[in-house]
């Protein structure tokens, strides 16, 4: 089974990026390392990352039949797309959020997400082993 994991706008400068909130670890060398994990739990991964919200909805629009789950960290557009929103959605695949921060004891603007609602569920604020528990429970939804 496959699944696609998305990352949003500016998750290209993981590592470099205000690390004391986001960490240190680089994208690619997450994505590696969640790939492997998921290879243990015989999941297959396809990794995306857009800093462009079109491009980020076209992505999920477009997940065939191959594609079983969606792990997603929409970034800053979790406070404002309805489009990804609607394209989560529309796809009627089981989605998880995924947050590196803990959203809700941040600035006001960032309490708010409008693609959670349309997720099975929401983890935040466990840096990069974030991804790792959403793989874990992605697998228990679509392994059934
Ligand atoms: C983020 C939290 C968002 O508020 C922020 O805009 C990000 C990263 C996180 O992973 O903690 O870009 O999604």
């Amino acid at each position: 089974m496959k699944i696609f994991i998305i990352n949003g706008p500016n998750m290209q400068l993981l590592g470099k990026r205000e690390p004391e909130v986001y960490g240190s670890e680089s994208l690619e060398d997450v994505q590696i390392n969640i790939a492997k994990f998921a290879e243990s739990l015989n999941l297959e991964t396809e990794f995306f990352q857009s800093n462009h919200e079109g491009d980020i909805v076209d992505k999920i629009g477009n997940a065939g039949d191959d594609i079983a789950g969606i792990i997603i960290n929409p970034a800053a557009y979790t406070h404002t797309s309805v489009a990804i929103h609607d394209a989560l959605k529309g796809i009627a695949k089981p989605a998880i959020e995924v947050h590196l921060s803990n959203i809700h004891n941040r600035e006001g603007f960032r309490h708010n997400s409008l693609t959670a609602p349309a997720c099975v569920g929401q983890i935040c604020g466990f840096g990069t082993q974030g991804y790792k528990l959403a793989v874990e429970a992605m697998a228990k939804i679509i392994c059934k």
